[in-house]
């Protein structure tokens, strides 16, 4: 028995979920599809016309229910997650409800298509059934492909009418005053820096817990921190330097500064690299937008 399940490792959500990428295709061109041939029927009511669109919608049903399965099972993979996800999951359901409802009210609507109210219920539900889908497949490509994939080569007066205009970046989450020094970066320059910049010792002839000297030039001649211009900033450039560089900071053998620090202090330069009580000497965005 164990000598099988090791030869079981095969994992079929794993086989299967990718399968949804193709399945997906159907429910939107049978769907489609059969809307076009309804709409056909309407102006030329026939029972050929009648008998096209109720296959062409048990076709839908049945590829619909396909794809939301394989759908089920590729998020079992793991590899999306969130919000996103949550309601393309919805979406992809409510298309194969939806689609279903709209099939069986079809089937009865067939042996006599001069009930009003279930014709227009049905039409409703079929017109639902694209929305959901229209829905489903934006939510579907958003997930893979990134929400800029449609509008990314777009003109920028396109972008505009297509509501993808960039907005303005979002404010940092970190406040950008005298408090964050004193709450993360002064800590953080602490525990990671002030061993070897601090009024001990000053490597490289660098002070870090003094506005003064750390704005001063070191001994590379570089300014150390040039308030609002992280990029001219030769403590911005060290941090950032990969971490088998000889010039990293901290150096090779001290505990690395984790991504979240490397962007607060990055933050901190460019909102003008304020040490507590000292004015800020730049404004908060030095880059015109
Ligand atoms: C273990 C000691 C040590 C620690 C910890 C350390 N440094 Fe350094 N740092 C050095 C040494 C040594 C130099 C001089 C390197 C040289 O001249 O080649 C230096 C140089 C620098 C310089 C360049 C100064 C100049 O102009 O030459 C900057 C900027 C700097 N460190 C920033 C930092 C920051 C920011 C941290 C904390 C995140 C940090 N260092 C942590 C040892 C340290």
């Amino acid at each position: 028995m164990s000598a099988l399940s090791a030869t079981v490792a095969f994992n079929w959500p794993d086989f299967l979920g990718p399968f949804h990428v193709i399945m997906l295709h159907y429910p939107i061109g049978f769907l489609s599809l059969a809307a076009l041939l309804e709409l056909w029927a309407i102006r030329r009511p026939s029972e050929p016309a009648r008998r096209a669109v109720g296959y062409t919608l048990g076709l839908s049903v049945v590829v619909a229910w396909l794809a939301t399965g394989l759908g089920l099972l590729r998020a079992l993979h793991g590899e999306f997650d969130g919000q996103m996800l949550t309601m393309h999951k919805f979406s992809g359901i409510a298309v194969s409800v939806l689609a279903t409802l709209t099939w069986v009210l079809h089937r009865r609507l067939y042996p006599d298509p001069e009930r009003v109210l279930v014709r227009r219920t049905y039409r409703g539900l079929l017109a639902a059934s694209l929305g959901c889908l229209l829905l489903a497949g934006h939510q579907g490509g958003t997930l893979t492909h990134g929400s800029k994939f449609l509008t990314a080569g777009a003109p920028h007066s396109m972008e505009n009418l297509m509501g993808v205009a960039e907005a303005a970046p979002p404010a940092p989450s970190v406040p950008q005053d005298g408090d964050t020094y004193s709450t993360s970066i002064q800590p953080l320059l602490e525990r990671k820096c002030i061993a070897c910049h601090g009024p001990e010792k000053q490597k490289g002839h660098l002070r870090l817990d003094q506005r003064e000297s750390a704005l001063a030039a070191g001994d590379s001649g570089a300014q150390a921190i040039v308030p609002g211009d992280p990029m001219r900033s030769q403590l911005v450039k060290l941090i950032l330097l990969p971490r088998n560089h000889d010039d990293v900071m901290p150096p090779d053998g001290k505990e690395p500064l984790t991504a979240e620090e490397q962007v607060a202090l990055v933050h901190w330069v460019q909102s003008g690299a304020s040490f507590g009580n000292t004015p800020s000497p730049v404004p908060a965005s030095p880059f015109p937008h």
